[in-house]
């Protein structure tokens, strides 16, 4: 590899949406970003490894570039940087893996690959001492990792609130703004190019939590298993929530925490939270993505942008080209600039202990006594009620079957399952409560 000349090498895997991004990014700003190295550092795309060399592209990369091996990609002495954009966790575990056993910086935006099977990774590029970059793998255009892993390196984390799924954004967005049903918005979401033919990360929650996993693993030092996180969706929030959110003051959306304990523990998970209508976070619409860290330094601070999409995520991966020629150019000697892991292990939160306020709605038969019967079950377990509320259908004001609702006082979510579980049984309620939790944010 060579250590002196200023063109650096590369090859991209995957030339997709992002892949093609990303040519199309050095070719419009390559002078400039060369100009901004100080003139030392120029990249050029060598090789492309594609599932389809034939398919017509969305960037004019010369045919000959074009490979489906990415062994002899990753072999090749004119690749000195890997770029992985193929997504998955498989053969792009393979390729990465390759690729820094081969001495080789590595940048990717692929979260589940990092989230799922990073730990083997940050070790594998530990032990080559050769720098895996993943800007680009959260929040897109957003440069949070970089905020995370040096803007911030003087602050204790304390805390980190997300939105970082566009999709579900998008989709609860329109499920609040339009009163749509989940549905109905997801399918327009779809048709705008918002969500993916498969969307079943996005709103499951596993996208954001992959994010979230990453960002958690970087302000904590350790790489956190993907079983210790608890993950909830936004396929099964209803119009009817987000209505009486609505008249409570708050908005609903897939909100990302990761929060550090007096004991050292982390708190980390991903869920359809209330936030308060005022809150900053509230107003975080459409396709973009936020992300709020609070540290013990610098106070709240707050990232805001695009966090998918092909331009903005090019901008990221781009940026972390530029890191690794630096680290291939002039700071081969002394350690990478790339996540090493700090701690050995931390400790997961169980999110049985985690605490916060809640929502809760009991659809019940409207009979004398049952807000007393579900009051004095709560009250057992020791979980003050601030509010209840019960919306009379003015076309139906004697309706056999309503929803009761319950604002509950902060309590660890174990202490409210046990409560529940007791409530369920009483012959009153006619379905599975719905719980959201309200978060003081
Ligand atoms: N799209 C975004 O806004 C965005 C934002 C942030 C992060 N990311 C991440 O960036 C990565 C790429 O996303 P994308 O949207 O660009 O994906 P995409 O449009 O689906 O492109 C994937 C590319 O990878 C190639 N590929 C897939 N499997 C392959 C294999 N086994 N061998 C060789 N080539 C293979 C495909 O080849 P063919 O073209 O021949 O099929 C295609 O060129 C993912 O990890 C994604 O999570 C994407």
């Amino acid at each position: 590899m060579s250590k002196n000349g200023t063109t650096i090498g590369l090859g991209i895997a995957g030339f997709g949406t992002v892949g093609a991004g990303v040519w199309n990014v050095l070719a419009r700003n390559g002078g400039l970003i060369s100009e901004r190295a100080g003139g030392a550092l120029k990249f050029e795309i060598r090789r492309i490894v594609v599932r389809d060399p034939e398919k017509v592209r969305e960037a004019a990369a010369p045919a000959d570039l074009f490979t489906t091996d990415w062994q002899s990609m990753v072999a090749d002495p004119g690749v000195e940087v890997v770029v992985e954009l193929i997504g998955g966790t498989d053969v792009a575990y393979e390729l990465v893996a390759a690729a820094l056993m081969a001495g080789k910086p590595v940048v990717t935006g692929n979260k589940a690959l990092l989230a799922e099977r990073g730990a083997d990774l940050f070790e594998l590029s530990r032990k080559h001492d050769v720098p895996i970059h993943f800007e680009a793998a959260v929040a897109g255009g957003i440069p949070i990792i970089k905020a995370v892993q040096e803007s911030l390196v003087s602050n204790r984390i304390d805390s980190i609130a997300g939105i970082i799924n566009g999709t579900s954004n998008y989709i609860l967005m329109r499920m609040t703004e339009a009163e749509l049903d989940y549905p109905d918005a997801l399918k327009e979401a779809k048709e705008l190019g918002y969500a993916e033919l498969d969307e079943t990360l996005d709103v499951n929650g596993w996208d954001a939590a992959h994010k979230a996993i990453l960002l958690g693993t970087l302000a904590h030092g350790f790489p956190i298993d993907p079983e210790e996180v608890y993950v909830r969706g936004i396929e099964y929030v209803r119009p009817l929530d987000i209505r009486f959110a609505k008249n409570l003051g708050y908005v609903v959306k897939l909100l990302c925490i990761v929060r550090e304990h007096e004991d050292g523990s982390i708190e980390i998970r991903t869920q359809p939270s209330f936030i308060p209508k005022t809150h900053i976070l509230a107003s975080v619409n459409d396709v973009f993505n936020a992300v709020a860290v609070r540290g013990d330094g610098v106070g709240d601070s707050l990232f805001y942008g695009r966090g998918a999409g092909q331009d903005p995520t090019a901008s990221s991966v781009v940026a972390d080209l530029v890191e690794a020629g630096r680290f291939l150019r002039q700071a081969s000697e002394g350690g990478h600039r790339g996540f090493l892991p700090y701690r050995e292990q931390g400790v997961i939160k169980p999110i049985d202990e985690t605490e916060t306020a809640y929502y809760v709605r009991f659809p019940v038969t409207d009979r004398p006594g049952v807000v007393a019967d579900i009051a004095s079950l709560l009250a057992g377990a020791g979980i003050g009620i601030s509010g209840t509320h019960s919306p009379v259908d003015p076309d139906e004001p004697d309706a056999e079957f309503v929803d009761m609702v319950f604002l509950l006082h902060t309590c660890p979510f174990g202490t409210l399952k046990g409560a529940l579980k007791k409530i369920e049984a009483l012959d009153c309620v006619t379905e599975r409560p719905v719980v959201f939790r309200i978060e003081s944010l």
